[in-house]
């Protein structure tokens, strides 16, 4: 990879972005999809790796299990709007993907979707996951990670997440953006990071039932399993440890992996504000989000 230094965040068609996502905008655009194609989405941090190494043992786990040791989860699950000078961007790697199906992640709020993902009716998985616990993982992430802004202060962090001058922009208008989708949309799976923690087998067997898969027993306990956080954590493969551009020594990738972590980083004056602003951002009642369980 080309020396990289950190870059600056501006507005892109209304949406806080990175050069880094929007430098090969026309290709992505452009991407031609396929009906089998699987699609993560999810705002940052909400759990994509988790539900990416999910999806790659429920379809590889058995018929191409060397893969879980060998190849990176982001090459085998590619991001599809990076575009990072001297490494294929994701949109190159999606396209030489040999698989089928093709497992592809984006962080994409919804009304930037390239057209042919709904044309082709491509199966679409989004994540989401509560707003405080999703603010601190990306804070983390924002400090470890060389190719995102820097983030400075927790506090001023706090006030940027609230008025979406992070990348991809508001988590409000993400998960509501892809929520309402949903209404109408069937192929789109919409699932809760927070009820995957409370019960993994379970949230498995609906996005077996949503993904037309009937797994084994055993097959779904090797799945199970092999998702675990400490599990993940510990394999090369998944955690990211070795992509250069992250500091581990400033965070690890896997941090906590938690409900709830947000009581440690938001003070009492934050956690009143931050409900205020919800309130107002948050209308719809049909879309909940737990920050305990
Ligand atoms: P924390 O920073 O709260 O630990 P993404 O993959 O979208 O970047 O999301 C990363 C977040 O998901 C991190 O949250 C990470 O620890 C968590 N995560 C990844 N794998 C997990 C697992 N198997 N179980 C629980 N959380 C997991």
């Amino acid at each position: 990879m080309d020396s990289v230094s950190r870059p600056e965040l501006f507005d892109f068609h209304g949406v806080a972005m990175t050069h880094f996502f929007t430098d090969n905008w026309e290709n992505i655009q452009n991407f031609q999809a396929r009906s089998d194609d699987i699609v993560i989405a999810t705002y940052p941090k909400a759990g994509t790796t988790w539900v990416s190494y999910i999806l790659d043992l429920l379809y590889f786990g058995k018929t191409a299990p060397e893969r879980q040791t060998t190849i990176p989860i982001y090459e085998r699950v590619p991001f599809l709007e990076i575009c990072v000078p001297g490494l294929d961007s994701g949109k190159d790697l999606a396209d030489k993907l040999p698989t089928s199906p093709r497992l592809i992640k984006t962080h994409l709020p919804v009304q930037f979707m390239p057209k042919s993902f709904w044309e082709n009716n491509s199966k679409i998985i989004y994540v989401a996951r509560n707003a405080k616990d999703n603010m601190v993982s990306f804070f983390h992430f924002d400090r470890m990670n060389g190719l995102q802004p820097e983030a400075g202060e927790w506090n001023n962090y706090f006030q940027r997440f609230l008025e979406g001058k992070v990348v991809f922009g508001s988590w409000y208008d993400h998960v509501n953006g892809w929520w309402k989708k949903k209404q109408t949309h069937s192929n789109l799976h919409y699932m809760f990071y927070e009820d995957l923690i409370e019960d993994t087998g379970r949230e498995i067997d609906k996005l077996c039932s949503f993904l037309g898969l009937s797994p084994s027993a055993e097959e779904k306990t090797n799945v199970t399993r092999g998702v675990q956080f400490d599990n993940m954590k510990k394999d090369k493969m998944a955690n990211y440890s070795t992509l250069q551009v992250l500091d581990f020594k400033v965070s690890p990738f896997l941090r906590k992996g938690k409900v709830g972590d947000w009581k440690n980083h938001f003070t009492v004056s934050q956690n009143e504000a931050f409900d205020e602003d919800y309130k107002k951002k948050m209308r719809d009642p049909t879309l909940k989000f737990r920050t305990e369980i």
